[in-house]
């Protein structure tokens, strides 16, 4: 079942995710004009991509996820002339060593990860690129482990939340998208030092909604320069119900003790989480 995906320095990958690949990504050579949009799976990507892609006089390609195909990738990406977007799961310690030498900016999406583990779950069931696992229980359990697409969600939070002051890296949470756009998309603009005014942000948060992502991921579909997620090109599989704390449909309420128990334990240094309680 497992054999969709590998391990790579302990961390599971799936198989579009080459081996030869993950090894050379330290000879990336990245700009300094790259901006890395770095997220845990289901957290967002798919929307913070789009949402930069609509500011107006960007000038900006969205390329593919860096960890995605093979090692041909590395190449593919010298071709860009604009300045590049470039997605990725990775956690910090596997991010390529240029990127940081070079201070590149990078934007970090964090979600709930109650809410997370449950779109993880379903994309476990639709994605023919993940193992298929039967019931949500035997995900929970692989969930909390890490062992599962990427690895621990909390390993990859805390290995960001150790750069969180960095000035090259600015972190956005999904619930707070969710609950001021404009404040989480002015923080965007402002980072990347584009200027938006009102009626640009207000038809950037319309084109951006869940309701028009998902009707246009049709006619979007298999174009691979939307391949944010390096889990799948099938924008699809991505548009659920894109709402905050859908999991509690899903937890029982021992799950939800035994996540919350564990939660406390592995964040109870972490700034990060506490603005995640704050917001969730
Ligand atoms: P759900 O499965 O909870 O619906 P990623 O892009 O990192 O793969 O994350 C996918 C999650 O983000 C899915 O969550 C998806 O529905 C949600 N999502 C995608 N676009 C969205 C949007 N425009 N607004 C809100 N949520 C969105």
């Amino acid at each position: 079942q497992l054999s969709v995906l590998h391990k790579f320095k302990g961390i599971l990958f799936s198989n579009m995710s080459s081996e030869e690949l993950l090894n050379s990504l330290d000879s990336f050579d990245a700009r300094e004009d790259d901006v890395f949009l770095v997220s845990y799976p289901k957290s967002g990507t798919h929307w913070i991509a789009e949402i930069i892609e609509s500011i107006p006089n960007a000038r900006i390609t969205l390329t593919s996820s860096i960890e995605l195909g093979d090692i041909s990738k590395l190449e593919e990406l010298k071709m860009y002339s604009q300045r590049r977007v470039i997605p990725t799961h990775l956690c910090y310690d596997l991010l390529p060593a240029n990127i940081k030498q070079k201070q590149c900016k990078i934007i970090y999406i964090i979600r709930n990860p109650k809410d997370t583990a449950v779109s993880l779950f379903h994309y476990y069931r639709d994605n023919p690129n993940l193992p298929y696992i039967e019931t949500w229980s035997a995900f929970f359990e692989l969930f909390l482990r890490g062992e599962v697409v990427y690895g621990s969600w909390f390993d990859h939070v805390l290995s960001w939340e150790e750069h969180r002051n960095d000035k090259n890296i600015l972190i956005i949470f999904y619930e707070e998208m969710k609950k001021d756009f404009p404040k989480s998309l002015k923080k965007i603009t402002t980072f990347l030092e584009i200027n938006v005014n009102d009626s640009e942000i207000n038809k950037i948060a319309r084109k951006t909604s869940f309701s028009e992502m998902k009707n246009n991921s049709v006619k979007e579909n298999f174009d691979p320069n939307h391949t944010v997620c390096a889990l799948t090109s099938d924008r699809n599989l991505v548009f659920r119900k894109g709402v905050v704390g859908d999991w509690i449909n899903y937890f029982t309420s021992k799950q939800k003790r035994v996540f919350d128990e564990l939660f406390t334990e592995k964040m109870k240094h972490s700034q990060l989480a506490r603005f995640l309680e704050e917001i969730s």
